[in-house]
């Protein structure tokens, strides 16, 4: 198996649905079933919206140090089976503040199982862009105490109606802090949405980015400024961002010179880890060893804390 670097990840989206239960009976939530073959048919997606409904939902289950730890340990075990030699990993510390869980308990759980694991793996704070700028700010600031914890800021949750613009003065902070930057942008939003958190934001990579290829202009700075996409085929086809796998533009991104990187997203829900990625692009897609490892290698060079 290819070692690869995994860069497009949400821990809250490694939650199986055997720790949802499991989590679920630990920390006595109610859930309307405990059957995870039930939990997994809801995992059925028209689009973004109907995906992050039940993410979130989900999410009730969390609350100690330890399920954070047993989160990311579950995740960091299977990284490791799938061949990644470092991982860049989102959270969304906002979806558990609004819960009534700390930061000190997000930090404390993630932390200590990258630290316990060995793992050479970073996380990167993700602000939800339908929650508005003043609320991402204000996680930011409450976030600089844990400053040595994060490399990085992100931007995720609904895409359409949350322009990157809107989130100008955080991503300024985060510069100002010698923080990464980051965002979400050309997943279900529009060409215009990755101008803007290149020209606006300040991002070093792109999320997603598939719908960059909309615009060849675009298209030629992405090439130019050698900036990484970070490419979630799997979840691309479950969130119906492309009709199928055999649809899917990344085989046409890497032939225009694009520094692409193929990533799981949100691997308990969309049917894949990365290697399952990468393994589906060769069955469905017939992509070659050669392709397969320039994109490996691109993992590696468009991460921002890999040693080694
Ligand atoms: N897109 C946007 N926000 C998200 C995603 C995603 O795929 N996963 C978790 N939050
Ligand atoms: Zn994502």
């Amino acid at each position: 198996m290819r070692p690869k670097a995994e860069l497009h990840l949400h821990i809250e989206g490694t939650l199986e649905p055997e720790l949802v239960v499991e989590l679920a009976r630990r920390n006595r939530i109610d859930l309307p079933t405990y059957d995870v073959e039930a939990i997994r048919s809801r995992y059925s997606f028209t689009d973004l919206r109907s995906f992050l409904d039940v993410y979130y939902e989900h999410l009730a289950v969390l609350r100690t140090e330890q399920d954070f730890y047993d989160l990311a340990a579950a995740y960091l075990r299977r990284a490791a089976g799938q061949g990644v030699r470092h991982a860049e990993i989102f959270f969304d510390p906002q979806a558990h503040l609004s819960r009534g869980v700390t930061l000190e308990t997000v930090f404390g759980g993630l932390s200590a199982a990258i630290k316990d694991s060995g793992a050479s793996a970073a996380l990167i704070l993700c602000c939800l862009r339908d929650r508005g700028a003043e609320e991402a700010e204000q996680v930011l600031r409450a976030a600089l105490p844990f400053r040595d914890h994060f490399i990085g800021v992100g931007l995720d949750s609904a895409e359409v109606g949350y322009p990157p613009s809107l989130f100008r003065r955080v991503f300024d902070l985060a510069a100002a802090e010698g923080l990464h930057r980051v965002a979400h942008a050309g997943e279900e939003g529009g060409p215009d949405y990755v101008w803007e958190a290149l020209d606006v934001l300040g991002v070093e990579r792109v999320d997603h980015g598939i719908r960059a290829m909309e615009d060849p202009q675009l298209v030629a700075r992405l090439r130019e400024e050698r900036i990484p996409l970070t490419v979630c085929p799997l979840s691309n086809v479950r969130l119906r961002a492309v009709p199928s796998l055999r649809d899917h533009i990344l085989p046409a991104m890497l032939d225009e010179g694009l520094v692409v990187t193929v990533n799981s997203d949100d691997p308990a829900y969309f049917g894949g880890y990365v290697e399952d990625n990468y393994a589906a692009l060769r069955r469905e897609l017939g992509m070659s060893d050669e392709q397969l490892d320039r994109i490996a290698r691109n993992s590696f060079a468009a991460s921002f804390a890999y040693e080694g």
